[in-house]
Order: structure tokens, then C-alpha cells, then sequence
């Protein structure tokens, strides 16, 4: 695979699955073209002809920035900027193909890139730029806060854009680097593939997919038998796939590695495909039916066989055909996919063939003939229908511990596929006028056939400007770029992999438990120790002075006797390189003796496993409100039916977020009011206490899993919210429902623990002028050394920005920022002697008086968060310094039969005080709450070993999760007394915010339940948190998941 040792390739998953984290663009043949890829996919064979860009190679910070580095950096596109340099390369690889592209092709263009920090709105604004169609809606102005609407407020200016765009660089595509001559091959295919470096692709069919939610549309290049041609052509080609997996992928590679969840298998099973299949002097060709796939990734050719070509029939008269792919998210793996084919007897809707064909319900690719073989000669009508829907309940039955799990919702998924085929063909079979020998479309079916796609994004973020007046000098306040920006677009910012090895430098790799919780017997090293360049083991016995760590003193450098979760760390390998040092460490031989293990909150309730003391906090008299109570309902969240009795709003308001089991018990009046409420709270606080108790206030479980600090915010929102249903489309679509929820916020800020919020500062003023500030803080990409800039050149602190550097600890970043401002005025201080002398001198002039007068221009600066300290023994005193406030608003979409739902709108109003360099958070923080609500679900092993380790199983947000209306309004007219310049802090609180979604999809599943409801159903029902597809289907209960 290709290594690049440029900076801008960041090292991640290695198996493409994390986005184009490691990138590069590409030229071509004779009709040069580019593509981006991931490096760790692309083999170096694969690069004969080929001549490699990497970010480095587009632009710089020394000479100039590409219009594509200087747009992602000026738009707050780019935070921590690990992903940054591999959105560049798949913006710059589009622009090199299509210099005016839709804003629909750059969202393309980003299927395969991901980002934790921006929320990839800023992102697609500042590329939006590029776009024909620009404009923050598109051009049409129709959004009311569209960016061509926006009237001056006398007031306040409320600017839709953090940037200018008309201070960005033109983009000249005459400017490129073009190809290099020498690498131009004549005889190359239409592809633009030359033969060298066809091996084993010599099929050369490429594909390129579009998969849009619950359907694959698939464009082939494929070779057909054509009577017209009397040869082989292409029949159809879409240029625009620039996904990078799909870049350096064939079909012929997805056929042969017979994956059971490959996309394309049962499209060609069910299409009747044909394949050519060649070795020395021999050429076959066979159909790909039920046989082709005989076991478990293998496939009917024979070692030396080469599969040649693809034969797609043509469809013929009275022939349908629908392919189907349910993902858990847009650019993401099949959980099941399926191809379908009806062709009717000539004039008749009387089934002549029907074929269907399931990825992801057994080992292989299967067709399910059973039921298939029985419908000959039926009607396409309920009859049919009802019979095929029995009949797949019973042929692609999975066992209950099926590998890949979700087994309900795989088999469900079977059977609302199929209804979408029916009522697909049903809807055309109507336009046909053939409704008397079939059934006849109900029309509020008819949504069910349509694709479930998100609107491209209409996005805006709206923020106060500065007060007219305020000094050009004076950037508080002002969207200020993250300053290590175009660095990071550029692949100059340098991370830990990037930092070259030094002479006889070492590499460690920790090895640790495979059991939740076990004796250490003992511990093997023999094997490790014969791995080359082994150079030792390390384990507790080694630890000088005390093994015992953790800001609870309950946990270990090393495990010693005994483990307690899996991955608890043991020891390490010592070696002389990385790959021998992984190596090392698997050869280490441990032997355990199991002890009983907890992993989930259910067992640790059951076996009292509870960290010390129980937290409780009492309001009132709690004995006399329940005695007052006309009734008293108690249960779990699951078993009571809260909300029939109390009113819509607290029962559906009391979703499980998490691992939190929040009811006990209510009692309330006839009016139903409220007049006493007992909540009892669990969270998985892990194998070690860290700071859950701090965070959460409950009952922190002691569980076998690695330490999961709980968060109690999502519980409390839940608890506020308000749901209203959308009565009159969710009559007219049966199968797609809509919901709508609004919550406010109220986030305390601080820890809770008084001795975390503090923290120092040091300034060091050189005599060249140049300003070193060290503070506690720390960077992590969400802009504190920016904000740090910001302070020091305000009127108050008054240092050149320009010559600011900044260096950073781990302290809060209130701390850091008032230790620094107070570390500043310090040195001003000591400056303002030199000043009255000089006034019209320059800050390197009163600088160096100072130093030839010998006076110090080091300084440091202390902040301590004041009056902090809350006791839960007499519930008094300060959890928090100041409380950050927010409202959001969600309006969703759902599919019933698939899972599948869309944030149509997502409206949040935030106080920030009065600082905007926040907006670098905000967005982040919503999009990672959405995950945490919508998508990010850890799956454990019953052995309490996780599951979902890496990006290929843990599904973060992509460009295409984002609401299809984003509107942020960040509101800085509400200054904050109790912080630097009136600012507020804003990581969390729009994170929980992002529960508005998961009780908007609550609220949507009720209106698909009440549209289903039958005496066995319950109106009320449990969604635990994050709602993913499995539990929204699961949850839409109706004919087809009773068949399962
Ligand atoms: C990040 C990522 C995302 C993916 N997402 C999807 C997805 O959404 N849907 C999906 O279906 N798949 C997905 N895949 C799987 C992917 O489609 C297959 O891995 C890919 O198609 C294999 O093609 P290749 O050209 O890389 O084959 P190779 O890896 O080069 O070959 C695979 C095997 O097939 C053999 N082979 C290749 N061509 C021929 C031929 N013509 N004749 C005989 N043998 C041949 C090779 O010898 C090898 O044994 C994904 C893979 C990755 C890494
Ligand atoms: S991951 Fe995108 S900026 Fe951090």
C-alpha cells in the first residue's frame, strides 16, 4: 500500500473506512482525469502512470494557499484538523474534474470523509463558494434566513456568514499543475486504465454507485451482448463517483470476494447475470444463481479461473426490477441488500418469474426460491403479497445469535423491501391500466415507494457582529479563524505519527486483557522475547514507587493479581520498532482464572455493585407528597405507563438516554398534576470511579467494561420535553411519519470538583518583541489558542497578536483565559513607564527599553473558580460558577418500514455571551450529539469485550447526516457577568441538544404506532437511546414485524 511521509497524510484506520484521512490526488492517461483516494487502499502497482498529489502539492502557507485551503480554513472549516487535508484533496480532485460543480456534487464529492470537530455545515458553506448553484439555500432565497434575505437591524447586524467570501482567492483552473507528459500512455481504454496495469482486473468493468438510504441505484460500466453491436460496448457510464473506495475497487473484486453483504451480488443473482470466466486455454460461462456463492465466501471458480466479463440481460416487456440496501448511514455497508425481479406473463400482471435475491441473511448471497417458486401463475395482488411476506418470514430465518445481530430488524427489513417492490410495481402496473387484475395502490402507500433522500443542506448560521465602533485591533468578539487553519488545510501542522523517529528511539505497545474480570495466573514473555529488536517487558513489578493512580486512587499503572475490564492494561513490549512491538506484544501469554464479571447495569443492580457513597438529592417532603397523591403509579421506565395517566409530555418524555433507568415512582392528582416524583438513576461508570460521580449524580454501576464517564444531561432534557404530532402528513403517508420536538437547555458550567477549576499562566515577552504565552488550557482543535490571541490584543490585554505564540497544559479554558489576561496586564504594567516616555514608540521599542532597563517582562497569571462546592448531605451550596442556555427545535422524518430518518430542520437558538470565536464548537458539538442520539451505539460481547472498535463498525455522523435546514443562531447580546469578556462556555450544551431529534423520532414513531394500533399494542413505549435504524423500525410495529 502506499506510505507517504508528507505531513498532510495523516495515519487512521488503515482500512478506509475512517475517510480519506490519508489522501492524494491523481492525473491519468491520454483523457488525463483525477480521483482521490485513501493511501492505506491504494496498492503501489495500481500507480504505473499514475502521478501523485499530495495536499502538500497544491498550495502552502509559505508561498500561497489554494482557493480550496484558504476557503476550508477562512470558513471555520477545519478545527483539530485531522481530517482536513483529506477534504481538501476529494474538494481540490472534484474542482480538477468539474471547475463549477452543484453543491450536490461537492456533497458527493465528501462520501468517504469524515469529521468529529466542525459538524461539517462550516465546511460545505466555505465550498459552497465554488458552487454554480451557491448561495446559503442554493440561490433560491427561498430560506428566510437565506443569505439574500438578510435585512440590516438597526440594533444588531446579524451576519448569516462568519467569512467574507469576497476576500477569497479566485479559483484559476489555468493555474493547476498539469499533467506530467512523460507519464502519457497511448493505448489506453476507455476507462483510462493502460494495460500494465490491468492484471488481474482484466474484466475492466468499473462501477460506480450511488447509494441513496434504503436504495442503491447502481450505474455500470459493463460489457453486454449486444444483437445491435455484435460485440461487446459500454452501455451506460456515471463519471461522478469520486467516493474513495469506490476509486480503486472492481466489480469483478466485489464478485469474486463473494461478501455476504456485498451490494452488487444479489443484483446480479436476481438480474440473471451471465459471466464469462477464463483460464489458460479455457473460456466458460455461467449463470450467477443460487449456486454460484456454495459456501461462506467462496465462489464456483476454480483457483486459476479469472472472471472475464458480465453479461446483464436486458429487461424485457412486463419486467421489473428494484435493488435495495438498508445502511446505518448514507456512504456506509450493507446491513441488508437485495435485488428483485417480477416479469409477467405477456399483458397479464400473472407472475411468469420472480426472483429474489438477500445480502446480509446468511453467509452468502441467497435467493429465496422456496417462496419464490410457489408464486408462478399468481397475481401481483394482496394475496401475493400476504403469501410472499409469510414465506420469506419462514425461508431467511437467522438464528438469535446470527453474526452481525439485529437479527428482528434483518428480517424485517426482508419483508418491507419486498412490500416497496410490490407496491413499486403495483404504482407502475397502475399507470399501465392494469388495476382490475391486481390491487389497486391506496395512495397513502404511495410514499413508500419513493427514495427516502435528504434535501441538499440549506444551511446557515446567523451570529451577532461586533458593535459598530469596536477597534480593528480589537478581535473579541470577532470571527476570528482557528489559527493553526491553513496549516492544517496546507499538511503543514505537524501531529504525534508525523514527528520523525529519533536515533535508537524505542517503541512500547501495551498488552492487555482479553477477560472482563479475572485472576492473573500468569504471565509469559518467552515467545515475545524471540520477536527481533525485543528489548523488554514491563509490568506492576516494575513501577517504582506506587503502582496506584486515577484522580480516585482506585486505579493502576499496571494491573496487578487481578483484572477488571477487558483492555485493563497489564504491561507492555519494549522493541525497536513499531511492527515488532505489536508483534511482541500478541506472543505475550497470559493465563486467568475467571471471576464472575458484570457487564451490564441490569447485572450490577442486581449484584449491588455501586460505587460509595449513593448520591441523593431531595426536594420537599417527599413521604407527604406521596401520601397526598390521589394515585401513585410505580415501575421502570419500561413496565409503566406513566404518560397515560400524567399527559403526553412527561410520559414521552421519559425515553431511556444511555444506560439510564430514571423512574421509580410518581404520585400525582386527578388533574394530574404532579405532586411527588421519585427517580432513581444508573449510569455505567465503568471498572474505575474517574470522575462519574462528579458528572453524573446517580447510582455509578461498577461494571467490567474500560471506564465510561456518564454524562446526566441527556436524562434531565428528556424530562423537558415538549412533543407535538404532524396530524395531517402522517395521514396522508402511511409509511412515513413526521415528529417535532423543542427543548431548552440550561447547562451548569464548571466542575463540579472545586480543585479542577483552576489554572496558570506564563508570559514571557523576548526582546525582539515576541510574546510566549503558556497556559493551561488545552488545545484540542476547538480554538482556545485562537481565543487566547483574541484576549491578549483587546484594549485590556493589549498585545500584538502578531507576535503571539501560544503553548498549552490541560486546565479548563475559563481558567486558562482569565490566568492569561491576568498574566498580561502584569507585563503591560511594567510597559507603561516606557510608554508614557515613547508614545509614539512601537511594541518592540518599549520592549527593548524595558530590557535595557532591566526589568522583567515574565509574568504569571492564577485563576481559581470562585464559591464552588456543592453538598449533597445539605443540598447547599454551588455546583456550578454560571449556567449556559439554549433552545432547539427538530423536525424529522422517518421511514417505517426501513429505520431510516432525516432531520428536515434543525432550528437552536444559543446564548454565547459575547464572544463568537465559539462558533468553532457549537456546530461540532450538535453533530456529535446527534450521533450520540441517532447513531453511535456500542455493542459488547456478552464477555464484556466491545465490539464496535473502529469507524468500520462505529458509525460517527458524515456530511451526509447533517439536517437538511441547519439554522444556528448564536445570540451574544446576553453577556455573562461571571466570565471573560462576558463570554459563555459551549461545548456540551448544544450536544444535549441534539435530543430534540431523538424525541422528534419519538414522537414520529407514535404516529406510525397510532396509524398501526390493535388491541395488542401498547401506546406507550420504550426508545432507548441513540433511536438507530433497527430501533425505529423495531419500534413502528406492524404487519410485517409480527410475521418475524
Ligand atoms: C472502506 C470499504 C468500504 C466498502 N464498502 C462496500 C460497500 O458499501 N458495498 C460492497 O458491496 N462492498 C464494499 N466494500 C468491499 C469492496 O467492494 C470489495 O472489497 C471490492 O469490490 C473488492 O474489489 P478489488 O478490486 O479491491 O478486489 P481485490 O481486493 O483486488 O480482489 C479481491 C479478490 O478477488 C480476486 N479477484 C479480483 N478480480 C478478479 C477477477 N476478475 N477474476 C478472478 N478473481 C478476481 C482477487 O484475486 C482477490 O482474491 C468495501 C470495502 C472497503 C475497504
Ligand atoms: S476531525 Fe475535522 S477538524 Fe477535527
Amino acid at each position: 500500500m502506499l506510505q507517504l511521509s508528507g505531513l498532510g497524510c495523516t495515519d487512521a484506520c488503515h482500512t478506509g473506512s475512517a475517510g480519506a484521512v490519508s489522501p492524494w490526488g491523481e492525473g491519468g492517461f491520454l483523457c488525463c482525469y483525477h480521483f482521490s483516494a485513501n493511501a492505506c487502499l491504494a496498492p503501489i502497482c495500481s500507480l504505473h502512470h499514475v502521478a501523485v498529489t499530495t495536499v502538500e502539492g497544491i498550495g502552502s502557507t509559505k508561498s500561497r494557499l489554494h482557493p480550496v485551503q484558504e476557503r476550508i480554513a477562512k470558513s471555520h472549516g477545519s478545527q483539530c484538523g485531522f481530517c482536513t487535508p483529506g477534504i481538501v484533496m476529494s474538494m481540490y480532485t472534484l474542482l480538477r474534474n468539474q471547475p463549477e460543480p452543484t453543491m450536490e456534487e461537492i456533497e458527493d464529492a465528501f462520501q468517504g470523509n469524515l469529521c468529529r470537530c466542525t459538524g461539517y455545515r462550516p465546511i460545505l458553506q466555505g465550498f459552497r463558494t465554488f458552487a454554480r448553484d451557491g448561495g446559503c439555500c442554493g440561490g433560491s432565497g427561498e430560506n428566510l434566513n437565506c443569505c439574500l434575505n438578510q435585512k440590516e437591524d438597526h440594533t444588531v447586524t446579524l451576519s448569516p456568514s462568519l467569512f467574507n467570501p469576497e476576500e477569497f482567492m479566485p479559483l484559476d483552473p489555468t493555474q493547476e499543475p498539469i499533467f506530467p507528459p512523460e507519464l502519457l500512455v497511448g493505448d489506453a481504454d476507455a476507462l483510462g486504465r493502460g494495460p500494465a496495469t490491468s492484471g488481474c482486473h482484466e474484466a475492466r468493468e468499473t462501477l460506480v454507485k450511488h447509494t441513496s438510504g434504503d436504495l442503491c441505484a447502481l450505474a455500470l460500466w459493463v460489457f453486454l451482448s449486444s444483437s445491435d453491436t455484435g460485440g461487446q460496448a459500454p452501455v451506460s457510464h456515471t463519471p461522478k463517483g469520486t467516493h474513495t473506495s469506490r476509486i480503486h475497487m472492481s466489480v469483478g473484486g466485489n464478485i469474486i470476494t463473494a461478501s455476504p453483504i456485498s451490494d452488487l451480488n444479489p443484483v446480479f443473482m436476481a438480474s440473471g447475470a451471465k459471466l464469462t470466466i477464463v483460464s489458460t486455454g479455457t473460456r466458460r460461462t455461467v449463470r450467477m444463481d443460487h449456486t454460484f456463492f456454495p459456501a461462506y465466501r467462496k465462489t464456483l471458480l476454480a483457483p486459476e479461473e479469472i472472471l472475464l466479463s458480465i453479461e446483464i440481460p436486458y429487461s424485457r416487456e412486463g419486467e421489473y426490477f428494484s435493488a435495495f440496501k438498508q445502511t446505518s448511514r448514507r456512504d456506509d455497508i450493507a446491513k441488508v441488500t437485495s435485488g428483485m425481479r417480477v416479469l409477467f406473463n405477456p399483458g397479464t400482471v400473472q407472475v411468469k418469474e420472480l426472483a429474489l435475491c438477500y445480502g446480509g441473511m446468511a453467509d452468502r448471497t441467497i435467493s429465496a426460491l422456496k417462496t419464490t417458486q410457489r408464486q408462478i401463475s399468481h397475481f401481483w395482488n394482496e394475496g401475493l403479497l400476504q403469501d410472499v411476506c409469510a414465506g420469506l418470514a419462514e425461508e431467511l430465518s437467522l438464528a438469535p445469535d446470527a453474526p452481525g445481530g439485529m437479527v428482528e430488524f434483518r428480517r424485517t427489513l426482508t419483508l418491507s423491501f419486498f412490500f416497496k417492490f410490490y407496491l413499486t410495481v403495483l404504482q407502475k402496473l397502475g399507470k399501465e391500466n392494469s388495476e382490475d387484475q391486481c390491487g389497486k395502490l391506496d395512495p397513502t402507500h404511495a410514499s413508500a415507494t419513493l427514495l427516502f433522500q435528504k434535501d441538499p443542506p440549506a444551511n446557515v448560521q446567523l451570529f451577532q457582529e461586533v458593535p459598530k465602533g469596536q477597534s480593528e485591533e480589537d478581535m473579541v468578539g470577532r470571527s476570528l479563524p482557528h489559527l493553526a487553519a491553513a496549516m492544517q488545510a496546507s499538511g503543514e501542522a505537524v501531529y504525534c505519527d508525523d514527528i520523525p523517529r529519533y536515533e535508537n528511539e524505542l517503541s512500547l505497545r501495551l498488552v492487555t486483557s482479553t477477560q472482563a474480570h479475572a485472576k492473573i495466573k500468569s504471565i509469559d514473555t518467552s515467545e515475545a522475547q524471540k520477536v527481533p529488536g525485543f528489548v523488554c517487558f514491563i509490568s506492576a513489578d516494575d513501577v517504582p514507587g506506587s503502582n496506584i493512580t486515577g484522580i480516585c486512587n482506585d486505579e493502576m499503572v499496571f494491573a496487578k493479581d487481578e483484572v477488571t475490564c477487558v483492555g485493563h492494561i497489564i504491561g507492555a513490549v519494549v522493541t525497536d520498532t513499531r511492527e515488532h512491538a505489536q508483534r511482541a506484544a500478541q506472543a505475550v501469554k497470559i493465563t486467568y482464572e475467571d471471576l464472575p464479571a458484570i457487564i451490564t447495569i441490569e447485572d450490577a443492580i442486581k449484584s449491588n455493585s455501586f460505587y460509595e457513597p449513593e448520591l441523593k438529592i431531595e426536594k420537599g417532603n417527599l413521604t407527604n407528597g406521596f401520601s397526598e397523591a390521589d394515585n401513585i403509579v410505580s415501575g421502570t421506565g419500561a413496565q409503566c405507563n406513566l404518560g397515560e395517566w400524567v399527559g403526553p409530555g412527561l410520559g414521552r418524555g421519559r425515553g431511556l438516554l444511555r444506560n439510564h433507568s430514571p423512574f421509580r415512582q410518581v404520585g400525582f392528582m386527578k388533574t394530574g398534576r404532579v405532586v411527588a416524583l421519585q427517580v432513581e438513576h444508573y449510569s455505567n461508570a465503568g471498572n474505575s470511579m474517574d470522575l462519574s460521580q462528579h458528572v453524573s449524580r446517580m447510582h455509578p454501576c461498577i461494571l467490567g467494561v474500560v471506564n465510561g464517564k456518564s454524562k446526566a444531561g441527556p436524562t434531565s432534557i428528556g424530562l423537558l420535553t415538549s412533543c407535538l404530532i404532524f396530524v395531517f402528513f402522517s395521514r396522508e403517508n402511511c409509511w412515513k411519519k413526521r415528529g417535532l420536538s423543542i427543548i431548552p437547555t440550561k447547562f451548569g458550567i464548571s466542575f463540579s470538583n472545586p480543585f479542577l477549576n483552576q489554572g496558570g499562566a506564563l508570559i514571557h515577552v523576548y526582546t525582539d518583541g515576541s510574546v510566549l504565552l503558556t497556559h493551561g488550557g488545552t488545545e484540542m482543535g476547538q480554538g482556545l489558542h485562537t481565543k487566547m490571541v483574541q484576549q491578549a490584543s483587546s484594549p485590556v490585554a493589549s498585545v500584538s497578536a502578531a507576535h503571539l505564540h501560544v503553548t498549552s497544559g490541560k486546565s479548563s479554558p475559563l481558567s486558562a483565559s482569565v490566568s492569561s489576561s491576568e498574566a498580561c496586564q502584569t507585563i503591560l504594567k511594567r510597559l507603561e513607564p516606557f510608554k508614557k516616555k515613547n508614545p509614539s514608540g512601537s511594541w518592540e521599542d518599549w520592549v527593548m527599553a524595558a530590557y535595557l532597563d532591566a526589568v522583567s517582562l515574565s509574568a504569571t497569571g492564577f485563576y481559581k473558580t470562585p464559591n464552588l462546592g456543592y453538598s449533597f448531605e445539605t443540598n447547599s451550596g454551588n455546583a456550578f460558577h454560571y449556567f449556559s442556555y439554549g433552545v432547539a427545535c427538530s423536525e424529522v422524518e422517518i421511514d417505517c418500514l426501513t429505520g431510516d430518518h432525516k432531520v428536515r430542520i434543525w432550528d437552536w437558538v444559543q446564548a454565547v455571551g459575547s464572544e463568537s470565536l465559539t462558533a468553532l464548537q457549537v456546530e461540532g458539538a450538535f453533530v456529535q450529539g446527534l450521533g450520540l442520539f441517532t447513531l453511535e451505539e456500542l455493542h459488547y460481547s456478552p464477555e464484556g469485550s466491545l465490539h464496535t472498535r473502529g469507524p468500520s463498525t462505529y458509525k460517527i455522523p458524515a456530511f451526509g447526516s447533517i439536517p437538511s435546514v441547519f439554522r444556528v443562531s448564536l445570540l451574544r447580546d446576553c453577556p455573562n457577568k461571571k466570565a471573560i469578556y462576558a463570554s459563555k462556555a459551549v461545548g456540551e450544551p448544544p450536544l444535549f441538544l441534539a435530543a430534540s431529534i431523538f424525541f422528534a423520532i419519538k414522537d414520529a414513531i407514535h404516529a406510525a404506532r397510532a396509524g398501526n394500533m390493535d388491541h395488542k399494542m401498547k401506546k406507550l413505549f420504550q426508545l432507548d437511546s441513540p433511536a438507530t435504524q433497527e430501533k425505529i423500525r423495531n419500534a413502528c410495529v406492524d404487519k410485517f414485524t409480527r410475521l418475524v
